[in-house]
């Protein structure tokens, strides 16, 4: 597969992205005929083309730690099929309503709304399945990625998260934004690392809270820029609609602090997260760096 370009933005380790893309082609999920229109939807946003952000971080992560990327793929194919099965229900009219995903129709405008709710069922179903099936380490600390994997996408998490967004229930000013984006983007990133470090068993203590520590920098990180670009981006650029945080009235980094306070705010915490990884990781964290480049300096 041709390396895809980034825009502006700093170099991105192709070569994991690559290794991601390839696992993520090779999965399949129905034996019933009856059931392939389900497959096919699943796979219609799975293979759409994302940036693999949160699968990339974990292979980054099992060599930052020593250990071969490939190892840890089942559990980075986990992530992938988790955040896709978020974006389905995310676009879906009843949440943001938004018809274009990844450069292409949302899911639920090609199959229907029906289908589109039990594709991203599905895809959260078979990411356990895939996890606990096919990632090899011992059961205990396949077990603990398992739970964190859990926790982080659960009420305490991703969709806890999702529900203070759309309920509107943050508690006002910037503490109460900040843990916003902390559960409903946040916490699946820094899954993406942690989890690794669950895989990896007897890890100093010291080194593990180094690498947490990133990570959910990185997370919130990630949500900042993401609502810098619904303001600043152009749909064309981002494969998904331009200004639908406005149109939906959504409290973001823009709304509370304005276009160059949310930069300002993002570049502060694209220093942090640089200054934890360096102390955690040494130079066995190149690619890690990199991620967090990216994610800092992305176009979309
Ligand atoms: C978008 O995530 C959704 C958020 C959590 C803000 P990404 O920007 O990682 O989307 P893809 O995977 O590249 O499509
Ligand atoms: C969604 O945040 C985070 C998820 C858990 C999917 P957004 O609603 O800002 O994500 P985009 O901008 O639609 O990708
Ligand atoms: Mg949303
Ligand atoms: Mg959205
Ligand atoms: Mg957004």
């Amino acid at each position: 597969m041709a390396a895809p370009e980034y825009p502006g933005a700093a170099q991105y380790p192709e070569h994991l992205r690559d290794q991601v893309d390839r696992y993520l082609e090779s999965l399949r999920f129905s034996t019933e005929q009856a059931a392939g229109g389900l497959e096919e939807a699943m796979r219609y946003s799975l293979l759409a083309g994302g940036k693999r952000i949160r699968p990339v971080l974990a292979l980054a992560t099992a060599k930052a730690i020593g250990r071969e990327p490939v190892w840890v793929l089942p559990l980075a194919g986990a992530l992938e099929l988790i955040h896709t099965y978020s974006l389905i229900h995310d676009d879906l009219p009843a949440m943001d309503d938004d018809d274009m995903r990844r450069g292409k129709p949302s899911l639920h405008k090609v199959f229907g709304e029906n289908v589109a709710i039990l594709a991203g069922d599905g895809l959260y179903a078979e990411a356990f399945a895939l996890l606990l099936s096919e990632q090899q380490g011992d059961p205990a600390s396949v077990l603990a990625a398992a739970r964190e994997l859990a926790q982080a996408t659960g009420v305490r998490g991703m969709v806890g998260g999702q529900y203070i967004d759309v309920a509107e229930t943050a508690p006002f000013g910037p503490d109460g934004l900040r843990r916003l984006h902390e559960l409903k983007t946040g916490k699946l990133i820094a899954a993406s690392v942690g989890c690794v470090l669950d895989l990896g068993g007897n890890l100093e203590h010291e080194t593990i809270s180094g690498f947490r520590a990133f990570a959910s920098e990185l997370g919130v990180l990630f949500q900042i820029v993401d609502d810098i670009l619904d303001v600043a981006g152009s749909a064309q650029t981002l494969g998904k609609p331009q200004g639908s945080d406005e149109r939906l009235g959504k409290r973001t980094y823009v709304t509370e602090f304005g276009l160059r306070g949310a930069r300002r705010l993002a570049a502060e915490s694209h220093e942090r997260a640089r200054a934890v990884l360096s102390r955690a990781a040494g130079e066995q964290g190149a690619e890690l760096s990199q991620i967090t480049d990216f994610i800092a300096t992305r176009s979309y």
